[in-house]
């Protein structure tokens, strides 16, 4: 019998950012666990990703930067896939839809459409920004609703009261990248009929769901797109960062990020192919209409898999004899929050990836957010949550389990897998008990359930410290030694599966315990068999899950308020060359030096400066003895407003920069420099 082939796919992140705990929640991590799963289970599944490289946010951000977007795709594409490799993400091929085979399929799909000829070209009036020299997306625009006269509505929407218009009707527009006023330029666009395709795609979501069974939050946003009507969407773009559109009068424009991020899926396994060296393998699962295609994806990115990529695909699939198979299931997930607030870079809200398993590394990250993921609505991420987590949970339940059980066959069976005695009804329940779990996880995992599947997988490790308290093998070590053994082997097997299903969301741990176990993984079938031998030597274990401290993760929470903070103050502007020269930075000679009384960190300065001697008032004195400043020439700021220091009079500040201990170190110049030089 062939294996059943399965296609994973997660969503291509934009190579404009680093990605965040919410993306992982979102799409990567459950698409991981499946994938782990499935592999597990001997299923033939590949597992595709990239980032997705072009559109308009990563031009902005270039320019911002005054950067080539090439320069902030290459960062950001390298930091993520680290990232995520750091996380343990186990994709197949990590793509980028810059890559010449990625823009080649996105050509081919365009030229298919237009062959066939069901790509309709419209003129139509859109802003342009003279300064940016561009057309301006929708989103890039503001002005005045004509309707209501909200003032931050869009180009052709507003979100307050929801009129729809014309471009021409918005008033006062402004273009949000460069604040001029834009014009209304004619441009020609290509458009997708999506609205033919609706008939059809209701079909085949209303099939997909009653074979496969979605999940209610994506079929109630399909139902909502479905209700309002699909309508023609343009595939091409005014703008030089993506895909060239391929026919000649198409000067200046590029495939629409969306139309071609999707088939990035595509091209990556197309990728993969490469690398492998195995021309065809691509086609083994996009081309066969056995492939299971499961897409993991976020709330936000379901309307473009549930209904603009399959009808791109059942319009390609018209026109050729290779058909594409469409997705089988779409598990999006709702969003991650961080401590009850949106994740926001623009307000430092939130950790980055690396960030976080820089300070935190392995598996406790995997496990906090699989226990919370946002399957049917939104979920948060805290840090108490987080230290709770791994403290009660993978520290005092998996951990402990674990470790009690190890330490005592280590210390009173020789560190060997003890006989199995004759059982009683405590040990035949918790055998029954592992047996059952391979086939009560299977079917969480297989319809998406992930996060209850996690937890159900603790039960097991729960069970095992009753059973193991139950049993109480300190007493029977002395009592009676055969069913001490009995327990200890119970409690061996069942680490042992546990080891292996717990393996897709822990695999760094995973690891660990089969290092300790000295065995192997035998498959997710297999597993809750009893594969540890009476006599099997056991290696030397170890804590797997160390506690987290309370200030750790206090650190963490300040770190967190003082970012958002410090945000939340304006931003600061540059200044001008006469702002800078308004403070008179000079030279002055410091010729006397105190303490000042009741004060650890005052010193009280006289310095000569061209015009006379005066007073200041420096915080240095832990830094440096009176004696010590005495006769340098230092940089102040001369013209600063006196003030009062501990009730003296301060006349000036003097300079100085903190080195890597924190001492403060005054700025001073070499005794050749005349008093009352200024600095510029
Ligand atoms: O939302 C996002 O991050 C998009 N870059 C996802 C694209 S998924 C697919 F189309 F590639
Ligand atoms: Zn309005």
């Amino acid at each position: 019998m062939t294996k059943e082939k399965i296609l994973v796919t997660a969503a291509l992140p934009y190579a404009n950012g680093p990605i965040h705990l919410g993306h992982l929640s979102g799409a990567y991590l459950p698409a991981d666990i499946y994938v782990r799963y499935q592999r597990l289970k001997g299923s033939d599944v590949i597992f595709i990703c990239g980032s997705d490289e072009h559109g308009v946010p990563i031009t902005i951000t270039a320019d911002k930067e005054h950067v080539k977007p090439q320069e902030i795709i290459d960062r950001y594409h390298s930091q993520n896939k680290a990232a995520f490799e750091k996380f343990g993400m186990s994709f197949d091929n990590y793509s980028r839809t810059s890559l010449p085979i990625h823009h080649e399929t996105g050509k081919d799909f365009f030229l298919k459409y237009y062959s066939m000829g069901i790509l309709n070209e419209k003129k139509s009036m859109q802003f342009f920004d003279n300064k940016a020299r561009m057309f301006l997306p929708d989103r890039y625009v503001e002005g005045t609703c004509p309707n209501c006269g909200y003032e931050e509505a869009r180009s052709d929407e507003c979100e307050n009261c929801g009129a729809l218009y014309q471009p021409n009707e918005l008033k006062n527009p402004k273009s949000k990248i460069t604040g001029e006023t834009p014009v209304l330029k004619e441009t020609s666009h290509w458009y997708f009929p999506l609205g033919k395709y609706q008939k059809r795609l209701e079909e085949y979501v209303n099939a997909m769901n009653e074979k496969f069974g979605w999940k209610e939050n994506v079929l109630q946003y399909c139902r909502g797109w479905f209700k309002d009507g699909l309508e023609d969407r343009a595939v091409t773009r005014d703008l030089d960062w993506g895909i060239k559109v391929p026919i000649d009068s198409a000067e200046g424009k590029v495939l629409y990020v969306w139309f071609e991020a999707v088939l990035g899926y595509i091209s990556s396994a197309k990728e993969l192919s490469q690398k492998l060296n195995r021309k065809n393998l691509w086609k083994e699962y996009w081309h066969d209409e056995k492939t299971k295609y499961v897409a993991f994806i976020g709330k936000d990115n379901v309307v473009f898999h549930c209904i603009i990529f399959p009808a791109m695909l059942m319009a390609w699939n018209d026109g050729s004899s290779e058909r594409y198979v469409l997705p089988q299931n779409v598990p999006a997930n709702e969003f991650l929050n961080f401590e009850g607030k949106k994740f926001s870079k623009s307000r430092n809200w939130g950790i980055d990836v690396a960030d976080f398993l820089n300070i935190f590394p392995g598996d406790p990250l995997r496990y906090t957010l699989a226990a919370n993921l946002p399957e049917t609505r939104d979920t948060d991420f805290y840090w108490k949550e987080f230290q709770l987590r791994n403290n009660s949970e993978l520290a005092d339940i998996l951990g402990n389990f674990i470790n009690r059980t190890l330490t005592f066959v280590h210390k009173n069976f020789d560190a060997k897998i003890p006989p199995k005695g004759e059982l009683e009804k405590i040990d035949s329940e918790m055998l029954n008990l592992i047996s059952e779990y391979p086939s009560k996880i299977s079917e969480l995992f297989e319809t998406y359930k992930i996060r209850d599947g996690v937890l159900e997988i603790m039960n097991l490790a729960r069970a095992g410290n009753k059973y193991f308290n139950d049993s109480e093998p300190w007493k029977t070590l002395k009592s009676d030694k055969e069913k001490c053994a009995t327990t200890l082997h119970v409690c061996l097997q069942a680490i042992y599966t546990l080891a292996e299903l717990i393996s897709p969301v822990l695999p760094f741990s995973s690891e660990k315990i089969f290092k300790m176990l000295n065995a192997e993984k035998t498959g997710w079938n297999e597993c809750a068999k009893e594969n540890l031998k009476t006599g099997h030597e056991l290696r030397q274990p170890e804590i797997i899950f160390p506690k987290i401290e309370d200030e750790i993760i206090e650190k963490q929470m300040e770190n967190l308020n003082n970012n958002e903070t410090a945000l939340e103050k304006p931003q600061e502007e540059n200044v001008s060359i006469d702002d800078f020269m308004k403070i008179k930075l000079k030279v002055a000679e410091v010729i006397h030096a105190e303490k000042l009384e009741k004060s650890e960190k005052l010193l009280k300065l006289k310095v000569k400066l061209d015009d006379g001697e005066r007073q200041v008032i420096a915080g240095i004195a832990k830094y440096y003895a009176p004696e010590e400043i005495v006769g340098k020439k230092i940089v102040m700021v001369a013209n600063l407003k006196p003030a009062k220091l501990m009730g003296q009079e301060s006349n000036g500040m003097i300079l100085a920069v903190e080195d890597e201990n924190n001492k403060l170190n005054v700025l001073s110049v070499g005794n050749s420099v005349k008093v009352g030089t200024r600095v510029r």
